[in-house]
């Protein structure tokens, strides 16, 4: 394959956007790195990141190409080659708020000419980038999309905290509006990543991120009630987990938790179920039903740990709790939608102190005023003192050994430590 140069536009650096900009840059393009948030571009000029898989030192690096400009001015996405959008897609009042991609559209579309690209990455319902953006594009640049330029989708599948699967590494899904465009998103992405995978149409390509998502969230759901049952029946469903993932076809491990967080999860599928609702008239039950059960799991983690808590005659009013994570995931720092976030507030409403420790989370980027939350570190002292300890989120670097020897009573969420590790542990 020719490498061919070109002109790249990146809106919206999250991270999404930021790992793509760094890739294209390492992959040759000159890249005009957009974002709204003056905080964010400032930090990146100064060669400094505030998204985890992306270090300060590759910023730094990609600065002293040359070919890398992180702005604020859209005046800078002038001539532009090639536009990828990564914006947020939120859910507001539970609907899809799409005015993100449609504010990122208007700017794009006032800076596209004749024969340039536009892709969207942003996670959508099925229909967003040919309803919704086309039309902005047109109207803000009086072109054709199709005949005047190309537009595609291509879904990110970046895992933040994946050791193993990265941006180029990973598969990536492409699509364009017509042959012309598919060609013209491909060869982009080809540039990037070792291997594109071409799909039909836009539509085909925004179904493919919500049906991985939502396979992840139904399957969730549906170990997490496993899990209820299993406690209410007396046996150790992780067990039969372990058991069933030997199984070398026809299954695949998921493991119950205290809930799902992040961006994904907790909003992609809705955004399916939204869709299909406004279309057809029809409840997308299976989503409906995995919403339900996993946001139902920081209640019932607390429920648990009152019992817990009870039984070893301690009320949970006035009880010290000490959260062991507060991430919604091992190993980042990303505390959105965090179910730790609902947990310490449930317990907080109950009567108790809660404190977390989470070495990853820097208070200052979580909002955790009003939640009541103090962060400290995972101290000896601070498992003694607590009545009980709640492994949330199991970050690697913590030290278990520890949390075994002085915590007086464990609920640990994770399954993280020993089966049967003693009368003071109780599992979800
Ligand atoms: N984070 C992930 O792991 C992940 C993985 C796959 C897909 N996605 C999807 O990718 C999209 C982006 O996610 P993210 O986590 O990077 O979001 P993010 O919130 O981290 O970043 C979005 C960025 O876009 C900027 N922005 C908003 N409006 C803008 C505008 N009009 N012009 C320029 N910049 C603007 C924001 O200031 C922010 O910096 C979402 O649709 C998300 O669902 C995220």
């Amino acid at each position: 394959v020719t490498k061919r140069v070109e002109r790249v536009a990146i809106i919206g650096q999250g991270y999404v956007g930021l790992a793509l900009a760094i890739r294209a840059v390492e992959a040759g393009h000159d890249v005009v790195a957009f974002d709204i948030d003056t905080q964010r571009t400032s930090f990146l000029a100064a060669g400094k990141s505030y998204v985890e898989d992306v270090s300060s030192v590759e910023v730094t690096q990609a600065l002293a190409t040359g070919r890398f400009t992180p702005t604020h001015d859209s005046a800078e996405l002038a001539g532009f080659d090639v536009a990828i959008i990564t914006v947020q897609t939120p859910l507001r009042d539970g609907v899809p708020d799409l005015s993100f991609v449609e504010a990122a559209g208007s700017i794009v579309g006032a800076h596209l000419r004749r024969g340039a690209c536009v892709v969207l990455e942003s996670t959508t319902y099925p229909g967003t980038t040919e309803e919704l953006l086309a039309p902005i594009l047109e109207t803000e640049s009086g072109l054709t999309a199709g005949a005047d330029f190309d537009l595609g989708y291509s879904p990110e599948r970046i895992d933040p905290g994946n050791a193993s699967w990265a941006l180029t590494n990973t598969p990536k899904v492409v699509s364009g509006i017509d042959a012309r465009s598919l060609e013209r998103v491909q060869s982009f992405y080809d540039t990037l990543v070792d291997k594109t995978v071409p799909v039909r149409g836009t539509r085909e390509a925004e179904l493919t991120k919500l049906l991985e998502n939502t396979f992840r969230h139904v399957n969730i759901a549906l170990v997490n009630e496993l899990a209820l049952f299993a406690n209410d029946l007396g046996i150790d469903v992780w067990e039969a987990i372990d058991a069933a993932s030997t199984k070398p076809f026809g299954y695949l491990r998921f493991t119950p938790g205290p809930g799902v967080g992040g961006h994904c999860l907790p909003v992609d599928p809705t955004y399916l179920s939204w869709k299909v609702e406004n279309r057809t008239g029809d409840r997308f039950r299976f989503v409906e039903l995995a919403n339900e059960i996993n946001a139902s799991m920081p209640a019932y983690v607390v429920r648990r740990v009152v019992t817990g808590l009870s039984a070893r005659g301690v009320p949970i009013e006035g009880a010290r709790i000490l959260l062991v994570g507060l991430a919604f995931k091992p190993d980042t720092a990303d505390a959105r939608e965090s179910p730790a976030l609902t947990i310490a507030s449930l317990l907080g409403s109950a009567g108790a102190t809660v404190r977390a420790a989470d070495p990853h989370v820097v208070a200052s980027l979580v909002d955790l005023s009003g939640r009541g939350i103090e962060l400290v570190e995972l101290t000896v002292r601070e498992l003694e003192v607590s009545d009980a300890v709640i492994i949330v989120t199991d970050h690697a670097s913590f030290d278990y050994g520890a949390i075994l020897a002085h915590a007086s009573y464990v609920f640990d969420a994770r399954h993280r430590l020993p089966a049967a590790a003693g009368p003071q542990v109780e599992y979800l």
